[in-house]
C-alpha cells in the first residue's frame, strides 16, 4: 500500500499534479523514465511506472494488476466509488463490459458510421465559414458531444452540460486535494444526470437499450469516458497539425494515412495520463521488489513517449503508424469505445482534409489543468480553405 512508505527503488520529488506539470508534463516524465522502470514518487507517496515495457506488461495481466480496488490515487475514492466497469476484475467485469462491447464493436457501429459521418461533415464545413476558430469551443467540444448524445439519445436540453462535468469529473482520479473534491461533486451531478435522462431517451439509441437491459448505470460510460478524451484527442490533432503543416499535407495527399496519423496523435498526447492498479502478488521489476496489495501508477503518456520503444519519441510523424501505442490502455480494459473514437476521428479528419488547406496557430494555446485528461483547452486557429 502507498501508506506503508517508499519501495526500494529510485526515488522522485517530481509532482505530476502540479498546475505547471499538467500542462507540459513531457520534462517531466523523460526525468522519471532516466530514473528507472520503478520510481517511487514523493509526492503523494506512490509507486509508479513510467517506461513503455512496464506500462505494456502491466496492462495484460489483470490477474497480477488488479482494478478491482479501484484505479485512482486517492485511498478516499477507491474506498467509495461505486463497482463498474473501470474498477472491476473478471467475472464481473465480463457483466458489466459484453452490453458496450455488443453496442460499441466495429459491426455494430457500422449502421451508426453514415449518421457520424454526416455530422463530421456538418461541422467541418460549419468550421471552414469562420476564419479563426477556437478549434475546441467551436469544432472539438461540439463535434463529439453531438455523435455522443445522438448515439445515446439524449434529449437535445441539457446536454450542453456534460463536457464540463465529465472533464471535471475526470478530476477524481488523482491526488488529495481541491480537484479531487470537485471531481467528486461533478461525478454525482453527472451520474444524477444520466439518470434522470434514463426515462427520456430516444427510442432505438444506445441509451435506451442498455436502460431495457437493466444496465442504466452503463449510460454514464458514454456521457462520462465518452466525451472529453475525445474532444482532448481532436483537440491535440488540430494542435499538431497547426504546428506542423508538412505533416498535414501528407494527410491531404494520402488519405489513407489518416488511421496513422490519428495513433501518432493519441501517443504524443494520450488524453488519460493515468490509472492505478493494485499489485495481488509479490512482484520482482527488475532489481525492484514490489510487495503484494502496492498501488502502482500507469503513467500512459509517459510510456507512449518513451525512447526505448519509439525512435526520436517526441517527433510527430503522421508515417510512424505505431498501432502499440497506449493511449486506449491495453489487455481487458482496453477501451470499449476506441471503435466509436477512431470512427468519429477518421470521418473529422477526412472531411478537414477535404475543406481546410492549412490550420495556421493564431495565439497560443492553453493546456487543460486535469487531475486525469490531457489536451487544450483553448486553441485559436486560422483556418486557410482548400
Ligand atoms: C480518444 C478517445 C479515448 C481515449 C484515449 C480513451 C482512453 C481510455 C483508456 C486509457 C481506458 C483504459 C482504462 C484502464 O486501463 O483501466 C479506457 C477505458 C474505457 N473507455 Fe475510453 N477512451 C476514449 C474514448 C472513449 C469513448 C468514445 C467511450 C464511450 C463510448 C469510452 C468509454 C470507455 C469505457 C466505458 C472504458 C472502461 C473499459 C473497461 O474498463 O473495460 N472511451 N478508455
Amino acid at each position: 500500500m502507498t501508506a506503508a512508505g517508499p519501495i526500494s527503488c529510485q526515488l522522485s520529488n517530481e509532482n505530476l499534479w502540479d498546475d505547471a506539470v499538467l500542462a507540459d508534463p513531457y520534462p517531466s516524465y523523460r526525468r522519471l523514465r532516466e530514473l528507472g522502470p520503478v520510481v517511487w514518487l514523493e509526492q503523494p507517496g506512490l509507486v509508479a511506472l513510467p517506461r513503455f515495457a512496464e506500462v505494456r506488461a502491466a496492462l495484460a495481466d489483470w490477474k497480477t494488476y488488479s482494478s478491482a480496488d479501484g484505479v485512482a490515487v486517492a485511498d478516499q475514492v477507491n474506498n467509495s466509488m461505486s463497482t463498474s466497469i473501470l474498477t472491476s476484475d473478471p467475472p464481473l467485469h465480463d457483466r458489466f463490459r459484453k452490453p458496450l462491447m455488443d453496442q460499441l464493436s466495429v459491426a455494430a457501429l457500422g449502421r451508426d458510421g453514415p449518421a457520424i459521418d454526416a455530422t463530421a461533415a456538418r461541422f467541418a464545413e460549419a468550421v471552414t465559414m469562420a476564419e479563426t476558430i477556437d478549434a475546441v469551443a467551436d469544432l472539438a467540444r461540439p463535434y463529439s458531444l453531438t455523435v455522443v448524445s445522438d448515439l445515446v439519445g439524449l434529449p437535445p436540453d441539457g446536454r450542453d452540460a456534460y463536457p464540463e462535468l465529465a472533464e471535471r469529473a475526470f478530476n477524481l482520479f488523482g491526488p488529495t486535494g481541491d480537484r479531487l473534491l470537485d471531481g467528486v461533486e461533478a461525478l454525482d451531478e453527472l451520474q444524477t444526470r444520466t439518470d434522470d435522462a434514463c426515462p427520456h431517451l430516444a427510442p432505438g439509441g444506445k441509451g435506451e437499450e442498455l436502460c431495457e437491459l437493466g444496465m442504466a448505470g452503463s449510460v454514464a460510460a458514454y456521457t462520462w469516458p465518452g466525451i472529453d478524451t475525445t474532444v482532448n484527442a481532436l483537440g491535440s490533432a488540430v494542435h499538431l497539425f497547426a504546428r506542423h503543416p508538412e505533416q498535414w499535407d501528407l494527410v491531404r495527399a494520402d488519405r489513407a494515412l489518416i488511421p496513422s496519423a490519428f495513433n501518432e496523435v493519441l501517443r504524443l498526447h494520450a488524453p488519460v495520463q493515468f490509472f492505478t492498479r493494485v499489485t495481488t502478488a509479490d512482484l520482482s521489476l527488475g532489481e525492484v521488489r514490489l510487495p503484494a496489495r502496492t498501488r502502482v501508477l500507469i503513467m500512459y503518456g509517459s510510456a507512449n513517449r518513451d525512447e526505448r520503444r519509439f525512435v526520436d519519441p517526441d517527433r510527430f510523424d503522421v508515417t510512424r503508424n505505431p498501432t502499440d501505442q497506449l493511449a486506449f490502455g491495453r489487455g481487458i480494459h482496453l477501451c470499449v469505445g476506441i471503435n466509436l473514437a477512431r470512427l468519429e476521428a477518421h470521418s473529422l479528419l477526412s472531411h478537414l482534409a477535404d475543406r481546410v488547406a492549412r490550420f495556421e496557430p493564431a495565439g497560443h494555446p492553453r493546456w487543460m489543468v486535469n487531475n486525469t485528461l490531457h489536451g487544450p483547452a483553448t486553441l485559436p486557429v486560422r483556418l486557410v480553405p482548400a
